[in-house]
């Protein structure tokens, strides 16, 4: 049996977690900082660098605990070393080297918009197969199955960082077919919660009010940027809701005032409008599925989605109902894998162990991803 630690602290959250062969998750601890944040509307970087520091200890013991192994027992120890806020990171890799170099164990740093994917194929295998008490070789031949079922497949990242489709035909082996042009869509939902006064975090709250709101309420715009084109652009809806809210403004910049505030939206508007932008973010969403799919060079056997806004309820959805007509097996992660978690980091790194890829411990963190 191959245990690997995984650690993540690419943004608001510390996590660790056990993973055994790639596809049995053992233990999966987060810490969220959420309650910090929410007072400032959004992530503090320094303060979130600062909270990493002070759990990331007791976090991967935790981890440890819950899925009773002893740290020296572990076979590798892995960590998402990008792509992310920078001091967040750090906490993380440098958590990490210390780990491999005292527990004398090897070291691999994984791609956290890779690792999103990774947790919708781990899925997969959770579902598919009752991999709880099997045996390490059992699990190995799911892994194989799960693998041949799956791929080539096509892959989408909906993050608050990136909104990214991928042809993969596995899951180390991946072209970026498209990506945002300027917001991602997490990005997108958390300022249209600012925008609808919904507050934070903004694409949970802005999930929920949708669903109690009328989505033909309003037509908002969805940027589909000419027809063979795979990016995305949320921006002219944001702005388009922006203006719905407070009116067009006078003047520019810092300078420009609005007519109307937040406030003045009654509760069945706020609820309306929190649909009407969740209808046109997803439609854009599904229709750049759809050319994506098209463009494929071999057809995909399946659809793999990950990052924090794969456990929107629309979305996850409107993916699923893709499954029989598009002739794919649609795979969504638990809720737990879609936001920023370490058991896809420990996952994704099993793949590269097969693979003999570890790093040595001047790994570093980089803000951006090394996938697109
Ligand atoms: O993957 P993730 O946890 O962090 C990044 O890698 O960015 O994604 C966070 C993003 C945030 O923008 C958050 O608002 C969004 O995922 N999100 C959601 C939902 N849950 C999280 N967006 C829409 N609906 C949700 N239920
Ligand atoms: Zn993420």
């Amino acid at each position: 049996m191959t245990q690997i630690l995984g650690i993540e602290s690419s943004c608001d959250e510390t996590a660790a977690a056990v993973v055994c062969d790639g596809v049995h998750v053992a233990s999966n601890v987060i810490a969220s900082q959420h309650d910090l944040h929410a007072a400032y509307g959004g992530v503090v970087p320094e303060v979130a660098s600062r909270a990493h520091l002070e759990r990331i200890e007791a976090v991967i013991r935790t981890s440890a605990r819950d899925a009773e192994v002893q740290l020296e027992k572990i076979d590798a120890i892995a960590v998402g070393n990008r792509p992310g806020l920078i001091g967040s990171l750090l906490v993380g890799t440098s958590a990490a080297k210390a780990l491999a170099w005292s527990l004398e164990k090897p070291l691999i740093g994984v791609d956290h918009v890779q690792a999103h994917l990774y947790a919708a194929f781990m899925a997969y295998c959770g579902e598919s197969f009752d991999l709880t008490g099997a045996a390490s070789t059992e699990r190995r031949a799911r892994r194989d199955t799960a693998m041949a079922d799956l791929f080539p497949s096509l892959g989408l990242v909906v993050s608050g960082g990136h909104t990214s489709l991928y042809a993969l035909a596995s899951p180390t082996d991946l072209t970026r077919l498209g990506k945002t042009r300027d917001d991602a869509v997490g990005e997108a939902y958390d300022k249209a919660a600012v925008i609808l006064g919904l507050g934070y975090p903004g694409g949970p709250n802005v999930d929920r009010a949708a669903a109690q709101g009328n989505a033909t309420h309003c037509h908002l715009p969805r940027s589909l940027l000419g027809p063979d084109s795979l990016d995305f652009s949320f921006s002219g809806l944001k702005t388009a809701l922006l203006y719905r809210v407070r009116g067009h403004p006078q003047g520019r910049g810092n300078a420009a005032s609005y007519p109307r505030s937040s406030k003045d939206l009654s509760d069945t508007d706020r609820l309306d409008l929190a649909a009407s932008f969740q209808e046109a973010a997803v439609d854009v969403v599904i229709e750049k599925l759809d050319r994506a799919r098209q463009a494929m060079s071999i057809p995909p056997r399946s659809l793999l989605v990950g990052g924090g806004v794969s456990a929107n309820r629309l979305l996850r959805h409107r993916c699923k109902e893709l499954e029989d007509p598009w002739e794919m097996k649609v795979c969504l992660p638990p809720l737990p894998l879609c936001v920023d978690n370490a058991a896809m980091i420990a996952g994704m790194a099993f793949e590269h162990h097969l693979q003999g890829r570890h790093d040595e411990l001047d790994l570093c963190a980089f803000a951006s991803t090394k996938v697109g």
